[in-house]
């Protein structure tokens, strides 16, 4: 949540710094802002709303040419409603400090009544604003900028990622990372931060990853990493594995339509070169043999889509493998002392690698000495890092807030893991070759529901002015029901339940009434029955059935009023085909209703705060 940009070099300009924060409006955007420092003086503005700034150019044009270093900070609200005076960065009182941060200040409340009995006036609501009046307190007892940020820190409880200028050093940018992500980029004659690699990429593909408790100061022709104490550390120096074009639009007028669409290769990336069909397994080379043969259960963390995606892995594991699996949201982990035994295999799901409460999770369960791997997307990223061992998805950069790709490739790593697990505990070398089989056509199957685009942006129209819909489905499909209207109501604002198909009659029943849209998910071979059992009982009462159901499923389409068929497939891989669908309803849906798709209100794409 929220996005961190900053430059150090001679050519720094407010439109760099723009262009920057752009690239990380999806962390947040509610509000912005930034400052371009030049010799004894900052230049600050501030926004509410979407990051544009015509008027950004007009009011620096002074600092141009002079201007050394600059901050630039996109904000998702924690700590005062998103004005121009809560945007940051934020000032000390004297104007010459600015910082922007990402995180929370949980002992803010207490540090601004000491630094206000001390003198200190405030103009914001933000656990922010501390930040910069601390440094200007210390800067008046220790010896330079440097260590009055340092000794600022020490003072904070709660995590950050930080930048900060001051106008007695403009040509600097002061950095720190405890508990959210700072990367740091290496250029010619520049060096850059972000809060992801994505805004670094235009300047420069070396990076450097922050590890919590550590800071670095940029300067235009280089930079000094140290712990919060102090003491220098040498930090490796890699690759951003992606280029521009996969972080731009590219045509498309959505980058979740974009991301929908890239399906067929992502799903192909999550499998390429890791089917070793002699032995019908999979070659994981992040995670170790041992590691997996010794597993007695398996504890899957994660959070929104992920927890979905976990979800169906659970019944992958415990159906291909025999292995008892738990899933739990990250943020209740920590909370519900889980029973962590010595074979306890834990396993984050993380698209992003950086949400704190899956984060927490993990640590927690290192804490408790259980072995952990990540399945993240991101590269380098704190999630990946922690865990030590995992397995990337490797779909590549995902912009759109709604995950939409990075579902299907959780999948397809799941599966794999589950063949693999399964191969170690009994599962035939037939029945994982079957799997194997499923796998490799997934990517054309993806192919042939996206070529139903028109057919399903046809549907959503006729439902985009509905209020209320019912997802409904059972084993893998129940998670994919709940997926199916996550999708819906997190960029439409309809509300939309997931419900297991069986529990109908336990409650949710008496939500339908004529008329009401209800999606039936009907795809699985096993319990198709059981699923014709639900689509008369919803016809019965006029509910509007919108089904899902495998090709040539006439009898289902016959009850009812819509009906996307997709490809068969073997059972536990129907959701990685059927979400498709469910994404591009979703999408189509929103977009007749006007809303802004990749960025949907109040939300973020990478929740870095607790
Ligand atoms: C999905 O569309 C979401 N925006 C959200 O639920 C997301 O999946 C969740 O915040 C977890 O993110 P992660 O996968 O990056 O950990």
């Amino acid at each position: 949540m929220c996005g961190i940009f900053g430059y150090a070099g001679p050519d720094v300009n407010p439109e760099i710094l723009i262009e920057g924060i752009k690239r990380l409006e999806y962390r947040g955007y509610d509000s912005w802002g930034l400052c371009v420092a030049s010799k004894d003086r900052l230049s600050l503005l501030r926004r509410v709303g979407r990051i544009g700034g015509v008027d950004a150019t007009a009011l620096m044009l002074g600092q141009k040419g002079a201007a050394q270093a600059g901050i630039a900070h996109t904000r998702w609200a924690t700590h005062g409603a998103p004005t121009e005076g809560n945007a940051h960065p934020q000032v000390d009182c004297s104007g010459r400090i600015a910082v922007i941060h990402n995180g929370i200040i949980e002992n803010q409340a207490a540090l601004r009544s000491t630094l206000e009995s001390k003198g200190h006036r405030f103009s914001s609501e933000t656990d922010t604003e501390v930040i910069p009046h601390l440094i200007e307190e210390f800067l008046a007892t220790e010896p330079d900028f440097s260590a009055a940020f340092l000794a600022a820190l020490k003072l904070l409880v709660g995590a950050y990622g930080i930048a900060a200028v001051w106008a007695g050093e403009p040509d600097c940018v002061h950095v720190a990372r405890l508990g959210s992500p700072i990367v740091l980029g290496v250029g010619k004659n520049r060096t850059l931060v972000a809060s992801d690699p994505a805004p670094l990429v235009a300047h420069t593909r070396d990076v450097i990853y922050l590890d919590d408790g550590e800071a670095a100061i940029l300067h235009g022709d280089g930079f000094e990493t140290r712990t919060l104490e102090g003491a220098p550390v040498s930090k490796r120096v890699q690759q951003i594995a992606f280029s521009l074009p996969d972080i731009e639009r590219g045509g498309f007028p959505h980058f979740m339509l974009k991301e929908i669409s890239e399906q067929p290769e992502s799903i192909h990336n999550a499998f390429r070169g890791r089917i070793v069909r002699a032995e019908g397994t999979a070659k994981l080379g992040g995670v170790d043999l041992a590691l997996l043969r010794k597993a007695k259960r398996c504890h899957i963390v994660a959070c929104g889509t992920s927890w979905n995606a976990g979800m169906i892995g659970k019944y992958l594991l415990e159906n291909l493998a025999r292995i008892p699996t738990q899933v739990t949201f990250g943020a209740e982990f920590r909370y519900s002392h889980p029973v962590i035994e010595p074979d306890t295999l834990v396993i984050a799901i993380s698209q992003s690698g950086e949400t704190a409460d899956t984060l927490a999770g993990i640590r927690e369960a290192k804490l408790q000495g259980a072995e952990t791997i990540g399945i993240c997307n991101v590269v380098g990223s704190t999630i990946a890092r922690e865990c030590g061992k995992g397995i990337y998805i490797h779909a590549g950069p995902e912009i759109g807030v709604a995950s939409t790709k990075a579902f299907t490739s959780q999948l397809v790593v799941l599966s794999l893991l589950a063949v693999h697990m399964g191969r170690m505990r009994g599962l035939s070398l037939r029945a994982g070759l079957l799997y194997l089989d499923a796998l490799e056509k997934l990517p054309d199957q993806a192919r042939q529901l996206l070529d139903k685009k028109d057919g399903i942006a046809a549907i959503a129209h006729r439902y985009a002015g509905f209020n209320n819909f019912l997802y409904v489905g059972r084993l893998y499909e129940y998670p994919t029901a709940l997926e199916g209207a996550l999708k819906l109501k997190e960029i439409s604002y309809i509300h939309a339940e997931g419900v297991q198909a069986a529990e109908m009659k336990h409650g949710p029943f008496a939500l339908i009434e004529p008329g009401v849209p209800v999606v039936l998910l009907a795809a699985q071979a096993e319990i198709r029955d059981k699923m014709m059992g639900n689509a008369h009982e919803i016809a019965a009462r006029q509910g509007r059935i919108i089904a899902v159901a495998q090709e040539g499923d006439e009898e289902i389409a016959k009850l009812a009023a819509d009906v996307i068929f997709i490809p068969k497939t073997l059972d536990p891989l129907v959701p990685i085909l059927e979400v498709i669908p469910l994404q591009l309803f979703a999408y189509y849906v929103a977009v007749a209703r006007g809303c802004d798709v990749d960025k949907p209100r109040n939300l973020a794409k990478s929740v870095t705060v607790e």
